[in-house]
């Protein structure tokens, strides 16, 4: 009943390419500068070692940005990862279409399990790879998302699974959509499942706002933060195999949208009379709530934030994408760079930009001081 949104996806991919895109200068600016020094020798048009130095500089320490800050950083291709998670994600034989929601939710659990108490869980070490946490209750299909991504780290050896599984759930989003979310890499991979948690740290569907607020209490959010990742219930679907419960939040499982918080307020949930646990359902019987997901409706300050997002779609998509970023993070010691491959692109342009001003004013200033000396730019030092 519900497919695969292509015109998100298309959304998606543009703001894919547009990344890549934003590559680009800074590569074109290194290559035409290597050409346009070599390409100055073989015209004749003599430069200078200095400007050669000082455009090479320039333009190199901008490729050197981009290329080892973020595309190559720890010799891992994080475009090429991205694309493969992207081109991934349509799949008309799987659930709703697409296994964009599942690996939000494999991310989501990876890093869900985290304490701020005593500092254990969360994403690093890509722990639900092991016995026990690959069983916990609460993971179940989530071996659909883990193989998945398997695939793709075979493809990719050198990214962590930890990373991989990340750094998945931002491009799902992102294609889906959604708002970008900032991301860097720096997790590694446990090689035992000595650090996995116990099995009591995923929220219960079943409880209600006490509950809500201990387990996302635990992990260090507020209460508007954790409205606003529940907020990610615009995607996916309950599976009777995996949770019991049954059915999508929305007519439009496979878009990122405010769509969860609007057919929250905006329906009148009645309790579903079936043999399943207790669930709520819409006029329809098409749509489901959970009872934790009726908590927000439940609870006044859980509500204001829900009315504030179901308004608001732009203000949902800048809390969630900051709170995501935040939830991918916990228990991580990055010892990388503290920005983001999305900033240190962005940074790589900009340096991109300024060696580019650097290298023009410095021949700028060189061809005054040659026409002013008449000496040829390639005798100076
Ligand atoms: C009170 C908090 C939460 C509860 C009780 C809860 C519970 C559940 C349950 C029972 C399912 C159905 C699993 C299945 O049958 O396949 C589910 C699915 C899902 N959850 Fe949550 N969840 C919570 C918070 C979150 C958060 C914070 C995120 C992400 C930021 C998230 C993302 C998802 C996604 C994307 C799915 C759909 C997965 C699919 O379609 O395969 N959930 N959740």
């Amino acid at each position: 009943m519900f497919r695969f949104a292509t015109t998100s996806v298309r959304m998606g991919a543009q703001r894919l390419s547009a990344v890549a895109r934003a590559g680009m200068p800074a590569r074109r600016a290194f290559s035409s500068a290597t050409s346009g020094s070599a390409g100055g020798a073989a015209t004749g048009a003599a430069m200078s070692g200095a400007w050669r130095w000082a455009a090479g500089l320039g333009a190199a320490a901008a490729f050197g940005y981009v290329s080892m800050g973020s595309v190559h950083a720890g010799g891992v291709d994080y475009e090429a990862v991205r694309k493969a998670i992207a081109d991934t994600l349509e799949d008309e034989s799987y659930d709703d279409g697409s296994l964009g929601p599942v690996l939000v939710r494999l991310a989501w659990h990876a890093s869900g399990t985290y304490s701020k108490k005593d500092g254990t869980g969360g994403s690093n070490g890509a722990k639900m790879r092991f016995f026990p946490e690959a069983f916990h209750g609460a993971n179940n299909g989530l071996s659909v998302a883990r193989n998945h991504l398997a695939r793709i780290k075979k493809q990719f050896p050198e990214i962590s699974n930890a990373d991989l599984w990340t750094l998945a759930a931002c491009v799902a989003i992102e294609e889906m959509g959604g708002p970008e979310i900032a991301w860097r890499p720096g997790r590694t991979d446990d090689n035992d499942g000595k650090l996995c948690t116990p099995d009591d740290r995923l929220p219960d569907a079943a409880q209600g706002a006490d509950h809500v607020r201990a387990v996302f209490g635990r992990m260090g959010f507020s209460d508007r933060e954790m409205v606003a990742l529940i907020g990610a219930h615009c995607l996916g679907r309950c599976h009777e195999n995996r949770s019991g419960y049954k059915g999508p939040w929305t007519r439009a499982p496979t878009t990122f949208s405010n769509m969860y918080f609007t057919e929250l307020v905006g329906n009148r949930w009645t309790r579903k009379n079936w043999d399943g646990p207790l669930q709520y359902e819409d006029p329809t019987g098409e749509l489901m709530m959970l009872p934790a997901d009726m908590a927000l409706l439940h609870d006044p300050a859980f509500a204001v934030v829900v009315k504030e997002y179901a308004a608001d779609e732009e203000l949902f998509f800048r809390d969630f994408a900051a709170a995501f970023a935040k939830l991918l993070e916990l228990g991580c010691d990055f010892d990388g760079p503290s920005t983001t491959t999305k900033a240190v692109t962005a940074a790589g342009v900009v340096t991109a930009i300024v060696g580019a001003i650097i290298g023009y004013n410095y021949m700028s200033s060189s061809r005054a001081d040659s026409s002013a000396t008449s000496a040829p730019l390639s005798s100076q030092p």
